[in-house]
This record gives C-alpha cells, structure tokens and sequence, in this order.
C-alpha cells in the first residue's frame, strides 16, 4: 500500500509547472481513434488514467506510446472494436471511447460502466446520441453492443451539460455523414481543446466551448500535433494549499482565463493572485476568511471537481462556509476523512456546512475519490503535526508526481510505497 506522508503547519514557498488537463488528454486520446495516421499529442500529464487510455488504444491495434510528457499514437490499423471489462473498470470514463470506434468502425461492443466514488454515473445521455447520429444500441446484461454501418450528422439537444455526452457527440460526429448540431453542450475548456485538435485534423468543428457546436463529419489529415491545455483542477489545488498553509508561490504553465469562478473564490478568501503570462503568483498572509457560499455547476460555474480542495482550505477559514454541490449525488466523501483531522463540517444532502477551525491536526486518513484525495493533501499541509493518506491510487489517477511538486513548493511531503502484505 502506498501511503503519502505529509508534516504539515507551514507556509509553502517556491515554483512549479502545472501538468496538462488530464480531461483534456482522455477524450484527444480517444479522438485519435478517427484519424488513419499519427497524432503527437504534447504536455501529457504521466497519471494512471491516461495510461489507461493509451491501453484502450493498443488494445484496439493502435500504436501507443507515452515518452517525457508526449503521445505518439498511430491510429492506421485498427483490429477490434471492443474494450474489455477490466479496461472499462479502470477508467470510468472510458465510455467517451464509444463515439469514436462507433464511428471508425461501425460497430461497438463495451462493459457497462457501473457506479463510482461519487454516485450513480448514468450513460443514458451518452446512448441517447449515439441513437441520434442513427446507431443501433443494444444492452444486453452488462455489455452493450453498438451497431452502425453509417452514421448521419443529426440534431442532438442535451437536456443537461453533460462533458462526456458532449466528446462522445463531437467524436461520433466527426465520423458521421453531413452536419451534427450539439446544442445545450458542456462549454469546459477541455471540450475547447478538443475542438481544436478536430479541427487541426481537418474537421470543420465551431462553437466548441460554447453549448452550440456545430461538427461536419470528414476525413482526418494522416499527422497532427497538439498540445494539451494546462490542468486548471490541479492548478486549483495548489492555490487551494497556499490558500490554507500561506506563503508564497508561483505555478507556472497556467490559464487565469480558464478558471475564474475558482480564482474568484479563492481572491475572496484573501489569497492574492498576480498573472503575469502564463505564471500565476499566489501569496497568503494571513488566516483565510470564508469565500460566501459555493455552488458548483457546470462551467462557467464553479467546477466540482475543485470543491473538495477548496473545501479543505475553508476548514481553517475565520468563519462558516455553506457549499452547494448539485452535479454529483455522493461529493462529500472526503468530509469524515477531514473531520479525523479536526474539522468541523456538517453534511445534510447537497450541503455542506463548514465552520472554519484554527488549526487542524495531523491524522491517518484514507483517500476516497480522487479529489477527495487532493483535499486531504492541502489539509495536511495546514495541519500541525503528520498525515499520512492512504489509497493514493485514487490521487495517481490525476495527479503527476503529487509529492515532488509539494516538496518543490517547501512543502515536507514523501511518498511511501509499501509492499501489500
Ligand atoms: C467530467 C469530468 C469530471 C467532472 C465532471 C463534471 C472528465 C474525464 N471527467 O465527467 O472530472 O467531475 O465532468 O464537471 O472529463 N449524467 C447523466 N447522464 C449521462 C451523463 C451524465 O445523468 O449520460 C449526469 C451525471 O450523473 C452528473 C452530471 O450529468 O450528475 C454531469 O456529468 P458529466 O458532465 O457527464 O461528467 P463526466 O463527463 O462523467
């Protein structure tokens, strides 16, 4: 088991890189199914989902290779158009690999992802426009056999905003016949980036990042290159953890413009935040005060993933903190987790009510979800004395190298990996 050992009570200072959007490279990753040729897809953060993903791939035929950072994805040959069982409960979202197999080669066969950490995680909208764009969707126990011997650019209305029902939309699409209208589509800047590695592949795609796009099937260039968009979740994190410990740091490699309904919230707590290119300084010199009530939503909205983090630094704050979560059902896993560490939060449905503590105390917590598992980290930096975090399997899945980059930022943080007994 590997646990991260952090000793907390003290500012943070010092500079790092921010890695790629992991929600940026799965779904490139996944588009790179439709192109016939050579993707060499840059800043790729070395998390256990993407090398999921880059397993999905080889294991369809595609050549894959992860090397400093960089995807090299050949997508000439293809040989199955199924994903095992134990590749789909690897990655949840492996679903987006749906569209794109769907429409490269006619047919699809995938495990029926189940529920996660945070809730019921229904595919209905998914399904609902693959059967738009004309395929033939058929569940049968936990497998679910996809059919379409061509698909046809349609209309497709999303009740709800959802991110992997749009990928898997612009995906299909790009591989359809004609023209698909996507409307009420997430606007997540990762659905941006996406727009634009379609489009360097010579897709006519607009409106990504807006709930109106407009993708044209066609035909991919045979090589393309792209770099993924910085991680504003991560980036989220680290300013969460100065938030809570104060002191004095730069993240380099981030885009303010991405993430303002997190900046907003964590300038309100008292954290000064100075962009200057694409580096972001944060200092905090004091204790944090409450940031007013947080309700995630769907972007431009407070993101959730970036709720537990933020959650972590308002468990020290002067004051009460009411958060809203409304996209997932079951977000407040990490809540027991920080209660061992001193903090003072009460649950009840959606809500959350933290009542900021002066200090809080180092513990043996146990990650729950992966964002969960970030909070834990940011507490125990503010926390007097040593956390240990366990299950950090959940953290691997989206953090690159979480414990050198705390250590960069002075914070004192060690990885330990012990052989399960
Ligand atoms: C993506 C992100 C995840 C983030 C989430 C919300 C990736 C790889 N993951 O997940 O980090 O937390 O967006 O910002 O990009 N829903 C349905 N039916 C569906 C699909 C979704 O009811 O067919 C519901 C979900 O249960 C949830 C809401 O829609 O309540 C939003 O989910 P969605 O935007 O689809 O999240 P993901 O794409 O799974």
């Amino acid at each position: 088991m590997s646990v991260l050992k952090i000793e907390g009570g003290r500012p943070l200072n010092g500079r790092i890189r921010v890695q790629g959007a992991k929600n940026s490279v799965l779904p490139i990753l996944a588009a790179t199914i439709l192109q016939r040729g050579e993707s060499v897809i840059r800043n790729c953060p070395d998390l256990t989902d993407v090398h999921a993903a880059i397993d999905i791939l080889r294991h369809l035929g595609c050549a894959a290779k992860f090397e400093n950072g960089t995807v090299r994805v050949d997508s000439r040959s293809i040989t199955r158009s199924d994903i095992p069982d134990e590749l789909m409960r690897r990655m949840r979202s492996s679903v987006i690999f749906l569209g794109p197999i769907l429409a490269r080669c006619g047919e699809a066969t995938l495990s029926m992802p189940g529920g996660c950490e945070l809730g019921p995680r229904p595919i209905d909208l998914h399904l609902e426009a693959m059967r738009r764009l004309g395929a033939r969707v058929d569940e049968n126990g936990g497998d679910l056999i996809c059919a379409a011997p061509g698909l046809t650019g349609a209309r497709i209305d999303l009740p709800i905003p959802s991110v992997g029902a749009t990928v898997n939309s612009m995906l299909a699409a790009a591989g359809a016949k004609g023209v698909t209208f996507i409307t009420n589509a997430a606007r997540e800047p990762e659905i941006r980036d996406l727009g634009e590695y379609l489009t360097e592949l010579g897709i006519r795609v607009s409106g990504a990042g807006t709930s109106t796009v407009t993708v044209e099937g066609g035909t991919a260039r045979p090589y393309t290159e792209h770099t993924v968009i910085p991680d504003r979740i991560a980036a989220a994190t680290y300013i969460s953890a100065v938030t809570a410990a104060g002191g004095d740091i730069v993240l380099a490699g981030v885009d303010t413009g991405d993430m303002a309904g997190v900046t907003r919230a964590l300038s309100k707590m008292g954290t000064e935040l100075e962009p200057n290119g694409g580096e972001l300084r944060c200092r905090m010199k004091k204790r944090p005060v409450p940031p007013g009530t947080v309700t995630t939503g769907p972007y431009p909205g407070f993101p959730t993933d970036a709720q537990p983090v933020l959650m972590a630094a308002c468990a020290v704050a002067e004051g009460a903190t009411a958060f809203v979560e409304t996209v997932f059902q079951n977000r407040y896993r990490h809540v027991p987790e920080l209660l061992r560490m001193g903090a003072d939060i009460r649950v009840d449905g959606r809500v959350a009510i933290v009542q900021g503590v002066k200090r809080l105390h180092g513990a043996k917590v146990e990650a729950t979800d992966l964002r969960g598992g970030a909070a834990l980290a940011v507490a125990a930096l503010a926390a007097e004395g040593v956390t240990e975090i366990s299950c950090l399997g959940h953290i691997d899945r989206g953090y690159e190298k979480i414990a050198d980059c705390l250590t960069s930022l002075g914070g004192r943080a060690e990885r330990i990996d012990r052989k399960d007994k």
